[in-house]
C-alpha cells in the first residue's frame, strides 16, 4: 500500500534524481510510442524550468528511467543541461524534471528518452531576470477545451502567435461520461476515481493540437472546477447533473484523486505537489497560486479560486453546487467572513501586492478562474447574481479591490475564464456604484470549445452592467495580451467553427489601455 508520504518522497526522487535500487518489481515494457501523451513545460523561473511528459506503459510494475537533455539549438548540438529522472508507477509514470542552472530569458530546446524511443522536441523559455527591463511578454490566456464540444483549432492556430507563455485559467479536461450526438467522444464512464482522471487525461493530452502548443513554449496554470466535479467548493462537493453517481460524503477522496492526476499531467514542480499531499486533514491538497515576476515590467499572480472557497450559498432548492441568487432573499450574501480565496492564499496576496518590487513594476497581471466583475442578469431593478464566482464572494471581492486601491497596485489586469464567453470591462471599486472609482481592467476570455450561451440577453446584460465594455458568448478561443512598458493589446482571436478540425482563426475585437490610465479603448 502506497502511502501518502510515500508519494511526497517520489514526486521529489523522480523529479531530481535517480535513487532507486534496482528491485523485484516486474520490468515494465513500454509502449510503441511511449511519448504518445506529448511533453510540455512549465512554472518557469529566471533560472529553471519544469519539463514533463508521462510514458505510455504496457505492462509492468517498475520504475523507468528517463533521461532528458536541454539544448540551445534544435539538433541539441549544443546541449546546456542533461539528466534523468525515474517515471514512476504510483505516479503514472510521470516526469517532472525540475531543470536549474538556465540564463534568464532565454530559449531552449528539450526531449526525452526512454530505452530507445526518443520523444518530440519541445520549446521552453525561462522568465527574464527579474530586475531586467522587458520590452514585451505576449500572453495567451485560455480555458474550458471541452472535449465532446469540438475540435481544438483554436491551439493549432495559437502555435503561430509568438508567444512567451500560455496563461491556462482552468478546466483542463471535463468529468462527464461520453454521450452520443456530441462533436467528438472521451469515451468512458463518469469521471471519479484516480483511473478515471488518469485515462480522461489521456484521451485530451493525445490530441495532436493541444500536444502541439504545450511543444511551443511554457504554460501557467490554473485549474477550475471541471478538474475535479462541477461547481466544487473547497471540499464541499458539487453537482454535475442528476445522474452524476458519485456520492457527496466521499467528495474529499474523490478531490484527492483528482488533485494527483492533476499533478501527474502537468508542469508542475515537485514541492506543489508535496507540500499538501501531507496535509493532516486526510484530503489532498495541491499549491497552485503562486507568482511569477516578468522582470521589471509586470508582476503575475495565479490565483487559485476553487480549492479554499467556502461554499455557494443560497443555491436553489438547498441543492449542492451553484445557481442563480436574489441577494436580497439571501441572508448569507454579504457575509464578511466567507472567502473565495481561503483566509492563508487572501493574506499572502495581500502581502504579496502590498511589496516594494510589486509597486515597482508597470503592470500588475491577476491570473484567476472566472469572471471578476459583477453581471447581473435581472433588467432593470433588483438584482439576480450567480453564487459561484465573484458576485457570489462579493466582501470578498471588495476586500482584494481595496487592496489593490490602498497598496496603490500598479495597473491591474484581471484575466479569467470559466463563462465560456468574452467579458471586457473596467474593474470598479464598487460595483454598486456606476460613479465608483475604475481600480483596473478585466479580459475574461472565452472557451477553447465548451459550449456558451449565445448572444441573445447580451445586449440587456451590457446596459444593465455598464462597467462591461464588450461580452460575446457565442464565439470560441482565445485572447492574446501583449504587454510593453507603455501599454497592453489584447485580441480576442475566435476560431470558425468548432466542429471542423480544420477550422480558421480571425480577430473579434482588440483593445489597448495605457500605462496610467485604466481605460479600454477599442482597437479593432
Ligand atoms: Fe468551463
Amino acid at each position: 500500500m502506497i502511502t501518502r508520504r510515500d508519494l511526497v518522497r517520489l514526486a521529489g526522487a523522480s523529479a531530481s534524481t535517480l535513487w532507486l535500487p534496482r528491485s523485484a518489481r516486474s520490468q515494465a515494457r513500454l509502449g510503441e510510442n511511449p511519448f504518445a501523451l506529448g511533453v510540455a513545460s512549465g512554472s518557469p523561473a529566471s533560472d529553471s524550468v519544469v519539463l514533463w511528459t508521462r510514458l505510455m506503459v504496457v505492462t509492468g510494475t517498475a520504475a523507468v528511467t528517463v533521461s532528458w537533455e536541454v539544448a540551445h539549438d534544435e539538433l541539441f548540438q549544443r546541449i546546456v543541461r542533461s539528466g534523468q529522472a525515474q517515471a514512476e508507477p504510483v505516479l503514472a509514470h510521470s516526469v517532472h524534471a525540475e531543470v536549474g542552472g538556465l540564463e534568464p530569458g532565454r530559449w531552449y530546446f528539450y526531449r526525452f528518452t526512454a530505452g530507445v524511443a526518443v520523444s518530440v522536441i519541445g520549446r521552453t523559455r525561462t522568465l527574464p531576470a527579474p530586475d531586467a527591463p522587458v520590452d514585451r511578454w505576449r500572453m495567451a490566456y485560455a480555458s474550458c477545451q471541452k472535449w465532446e464540444d469540438g475540435y481544438f483549432s483554436a491551439w493549432r492556430h495559437m502555435r503561430a502567435e509568438a508567444l512567451d507563455a500560455v496563461l491556462f485559467l482552468g478546466d483542463y479536461i471535463y468529468e462527464y461520461p461520453g454521450t452520443s450526438g456530441r462533436i467528438r467522444q472521451p469515451g468512458g464512464g463518469w469521471v471519479i476515481t484516480l483511473g478515471d482522471y488518469r485515462r480522461r487525461y489521456a484521451v485530451y493530452k493525445g490530441d495532436p493540437d493541444l500536444q502541439a502548443m504545450h511543444q511551443a513554449c511554457p504554460w501557467l496554470l490554473c485549474w477550475d472546477d471541471h478538474e475535479v466535479q462541477n461547481d466544487y467548493a473547497g471540499l464541499q462537493a458539487g453537482n454535475s447533473g442528476p445522474n452524476d453517481p458519485s456520492h457527496p460524503a466521499d467528495f474529499a477522496a474523490r478531490r484527492s484523486a483528482a488533485y494527483q492526476a492533476y499533478y501527474e499531467h502537468m508542469p508542475l514542480r515537485a514541492a506543489a505537489f508535496s507540500r499538501a499531499m501531507a496535509a493532516p486533514s486526510g484530503a489532498a491538497s495541491l499549491r497552485m497560486y503562486q507568482r511569477f515576476d516578468l522582470g521589471r515590467l509586470a508582476s503575475l499572480h495565479l490565483l487559485d479560486g476553487r480549492q479554499f472557497r467556502d461554499p455557494p450559498v443560497c443555491t436553489r432548492h438547498g441543492a449542492l453546487g451553484a445557481s442563480p441568487v436574489n441577494p436580497a432573499s439571501c441572508p448569507a450574501w454579504a457575509d464578511p467572513r466567507r472567502s473565495l480565496l481561503g483566509a492563508d492564499q487572501e493574506r499572502w496576496l495581500e502581502q504579496s501586492l502590498a511589496r516594494r518590487d510589486t509597486a515597482e513594476r508597470i503592470w500588475s497581471v491577476l491570473g484567476q478562474q472566472t469572471v471578476f466583475g459583477q453581471r447581473d442578469f435581472k433588467p432593470g431593478p433588483g438584482e439576480v447574481l450567480s453564487n459561484d464566482g465573484w458576485d457570489g464572494y462579493a466582501a470578498a471581492r471588495r476586500r482584494l479591490t481595496d487592496r489593490l486601491r490602498q497598496h496603490r497596485v500598479p495597473n491591474p489586469v484581471l484575466l479569467g475564464g470559466d463563462v465560456h464567453a468574452n467579458w471586457v470591462g473596467h474593474v470598479k471599486a464598487d460595483y454598486g456604484r456606476a460613479a465608483s472609482e475604475t481600480v483596473g481592467v478585466e479580459f475574461c476570455g472565452t472557451s477553447i470549445t465548451s459550449r456558451g450561451g449565445g448572444n441573445a440577453s447580451l445586449p440587456e446584460r451590457l446596459a444593465e452592467n455598464p462597467h462591461f465594455v464588450f461580452a460575446d458568448a457565442k464565439e470560441h478561443g482565445y485572447g492574446v495580451a501583449e504587454f510593453t512598458p507603455s501599454q497592453v493589446r489584447t485580441s480576442l482571436r475566435v476560431v470558425d467553427d468548432v466542429a471542423r478540425r480544420d477550422a480558421g482563426i480571425s480577430t473579434l475585437a482588440e483593445f489597448v489601455v495605457q500605462a496610467g490610465r485604466p481605460v479600454l479603448e477599442r482597437a479593432a
